[in-house]
């Protein structure tokens, strides 16, 4: 057993295999957290809570109870009470009042890990344990029952947290957070990395210093968005790629959000993960439970790169249900970048026929198809075959398609409504909108209230009938624009606050019916790019679309962020064409292909109108996909050098996972003149084994490649990169 309960000390310990997080009852009362971190042997480390020292505990020094709450390491802080740091738990009370105080009850510990109802989670058999600890509200007699999932072959311990209401009264919820860490503020200080961006600009690294005060990473969005990223890492300054304490927490959910830290007057750290409390409220009547999703928190005595790794294993093997996780994706050639609005049956059969002399395996018909939809102003929810583009129908192009050799995928933007589309002149109260006033538009379009039933069957009912239609491989669900104008005409007037999560739920209902109704299919989520890029949307679809920016040297940033916390296997990356459409760059075609083979690979351009140098490079990219796509998707992931810091170059490895082979990125960004070859160390290999280059007579000791290393020179020009390829001699 994982999780071991000691009554003398009134301790929980958890275990994983690397780590120990022990929690602690004190004063019969407090559920405090003792420590998290590297595995140790002790279980009673009650000290570290302070409990001896002034003040005591409130049974004893009653006076300064406030200095007792004020400064005690809970798991699970309440607002109210005289705690001033951030709470994780806040309701208010029919009569108004924000006051509550939750004191432990009891614990039981069951084999495997339930299911989290409506929600998305990480998932195991005999591979983990779990501890419900409940907590109870003495004087307004809610319970609180906080789940920990602790795996026995991957050190991650995940927390979600569940309200039942066994009280006679009504209660509201206003913040209901998942994760609560307590950080001693080490010599060297603390930092945080949390991720950041724009549209085109996803999830670039941002690492700072953790300073008195609040700082935080947010989504009021209703997803979670370009801009700021479910994820939050606190680690020591001095930890770095591969040494030091890292404290990864990555949230298993796709809507609003918050990840905070706060230091505190004694140095002291909390960081925080759940649902974002602004624009929240459930209303939780006598007898009804609410469940907050889940956050998985990751400890790493090994440095960034190890948290890395260990997110990687646990989404890949315990989060990605779909059975493509675990085989190679088919090369898929997107006709956006192509065509964008502008194509018909001929233009699409020419791609394909193009496509199907070079190894690539799939068309996919992006935007467009359906409707009157000849530009993004209109059409959204009218998803008719459009058969003054699409002659012949859709069968008949898929048919085609498939004649050739290719499996044909299709785009979809199932949340949305366009205000000039025939849905919206039929329903226009099936928009999200408040009463008073004209809901805003972003991209010309509105977006659909799918929390009620009807509008989200209809939604649903539209992509069942066209995927039955035709024989379609492969689902782009996209979602173009974000929330606003909160409201809803099925929620009760105390209930509007319900929306945002209600949204997240009905998305996660239609997904699970999609990919139950059609359990071959392979779906792959998108947001205007990456903005619904999350650890929620990958137990739906093994691959989310990383950005819209395909340049390859934008896309190293995005991508080595994207990878901080999610598998190479997700990370949906193409090649397109020069001059890029987002940054106006030329780029070699070589190192275009280099880059998007980190991801899952595949094409954004009009092939019909390629050279044939280009045609030839198309042959030699797909199949370096099909030598390198195996380990690429299953390997150890290592950061060597990262362009965003160094201005210069980028470099990453994927190892074998019994270090028999290794694929080195390189890429120089800017070329220098008069410039020494690069000398990079690798990293993970064996130190032991022996090891060649492809393409090279000599070896070289593990040792050698990775305490000495290698030089990489002969680039010349801008945008270059090489792809090296380490085997076991
Ligand atoms: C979004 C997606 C793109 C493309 C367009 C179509 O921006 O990210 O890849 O599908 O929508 O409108």
């Amino acid at each position: 057993m994982a999780i071991k309960y000691f009554e003398n000390s009134k301790t929980f310990k958890l275990d994983t295999p690397n780590t120990t997080y022990l929690l602690a009852v004190v004063d019969d009362a407090y559920l405090g957290q003792v420590y998290y971190g590297r595995s140790l042997p002790d279980s009673d480390l009650n000290y570290l809570l302070r409990t001896q020292e002034n003040p005591l505990v409130p049974s004893v020094n009653e006076r300064e109870t406030l200095s007792f709450y004020d400064s005690f390491a809970w798991e699970y802080p309440t607002a109210g009470i005289g705690d001033y740091r951030d709470a994780a738990f806040k309701v208010r009370t029919t009569s108004g009042h924000e006051v509550c105080l939750l004191k432990y009850d009891s614990y039981e510990i069951v084999s495997g890990k339930p299911a989290l109802k409506g929600l998305p989670a990480t998932f195991a058999g005999a591979e983990a344990d779990t501890l419900n600890i409940t907590l109870i509200e003495p004087d307004l007699g809610f319970k609180v029952i906080i789940s920990y999932g602790v795996f026995s072959n991957v050190d991650a311990i995940t927390k979600s947290v569940k309200v039942i209401n066994t009280s006679s009264d009504t209660i509201y919820l206003e913040k209901v957070l998942s994760s609560v860490l307590n950080f001693e503020k080490p010599d060297c200080g603390m930092d945080m990395i949390t991720l950041h961006g724009s549209w085109a600009r996803e999830r670039h690294m941002c690492r700072r210093e953790i300073a008195y005060g609040r700082a935080s990473s947010s989504s009021i969005r209703g997803e979670s968005g370009h801009q700021d990223h479910p994820f939050l890492a606190v680690l020591s300054s001095d930890a770095d790629e591969d040494r030091g304490d890292v404290y990864g927490m990555s949230f298993v959910y796709s809507g609003n959000f918050i990840a905070q830290t706060e230091r505190n007057q004694f140095d002291v750290i909390r960081a925080e993960m759940g649902i974002n409390p602004e624009g929240f409220t459930w209303r939780l009547k006598p007898g009804e439970e609410f469940q907050a999703p889940e956050v998985v928190n990751v400890y790493s005595s090994q440095g960034i790169g190890q948290m890395s790794r260990t997110f990687h294993d646990l989404y890949r093997n315990h989060l990605i249900r779909s059975k493509y996780k675990d085989m190679q994706r088919p090369i898929l050639i997107n006709n956006w970048e192509a065509t964008y609005f502008q194509f018909d049956t001929n233009k699409l059969l020419d791609i394909a026929r193009a496509a199907a002399g070079v190894g690539i395996e799939m068309l996919v018909m992006d935007d467009g198809w359906f409707g009157k939809r000849s530009s993004d102003n209109c059409a959204l929810g009218d998803w008719v075959v459009n058969e003054e583009k699409l002659q012949g129908g859709l069968k008949y192009l898929v048919d085609e398609v498939n004649k050739l050799g290719l499996k044909f995928g299709i785009w979809f933007e199932p949340e949305m409504i366009s205000p000039d589309s025939d849905l919206y002149r039929a329903h226009p109260d099936w928009a999200i909108q408040v009463p008073y006033r004209k809901p805003g538009l972003s991209r010309c379009q509105l977006v659909l209230d799918i929390t009620r039933k009807e509008v989200r069957d209809y939604a649903y009912n539209c992509v069942y009938k066209i995927l039955k239609s035709a024989n379609i491989a492969y689902v782009k669900w996209d979602m173009n624009r974000q929330l606003a104008d909160i409201g809803s005409i099925a929620l009760d007037s105390d209930c509007q606050g319900e929306l945002f999560h209600r949204y997240v739920l009905a998305l996660y209902e239609m997904q699970e019916r999609l990919i139950t109704d059609f359990p071959d299919l392979l779906l792959e989520n998108c947001s205007g790019g990456g903005a619904r890029f999350d650890a929620g949307m990958l137990y739906y679809s093994p691959q989310i679309w990383c950005s819209d920016d395909t340049d390859a040297i934008e896309r190293l940033t995005i991508q080595q962020g994207t990878a901080l916390v999610y598998p190479l296997s997700t990370m949906g990356a193409h090649v397109s064409v020069c001059p890029n459409h987002s940054v106006g760059r030329n780029t070699p075609f070589e190192t275009r292909g280099y880059v998007a083979l980190s991801g899952t690979f595949g094409y954004e351009l009009d092939i019909t109108k390629l050279s044939d140098y280009e045609m030839d490079m198309i042959k030699d990219q797909t199949a370096m996909y099909h030598k390198y796509n195996d380990l690429v998707r299953n390997g150890d992931y290592y950061r060597i050098a990262s362009y965003q810091e160094n201005k210069a170059y980028d470099c990453t490895s994927v190892v074998a996972k019994d270090k028999s082979e290794a694929v080195v990125t390189f890429v120089r960004v800017m070329g220098i003149p008069n410039v020494h070859s690069q000398r990079i160390k690798l990293k993970g290999l064996d130190e032991k084994k022996t090891y060649r280059i492809e393409g090279e007579e000599r070896t070289y000791s593990g040792a050698a490649l990775m305490y000495a290393g290698i030089n990489i020179g002969g680039l010349w020009g801008d945008f270059n990169g090489r792809l090296i390829h380490i085997l076991e001699a």
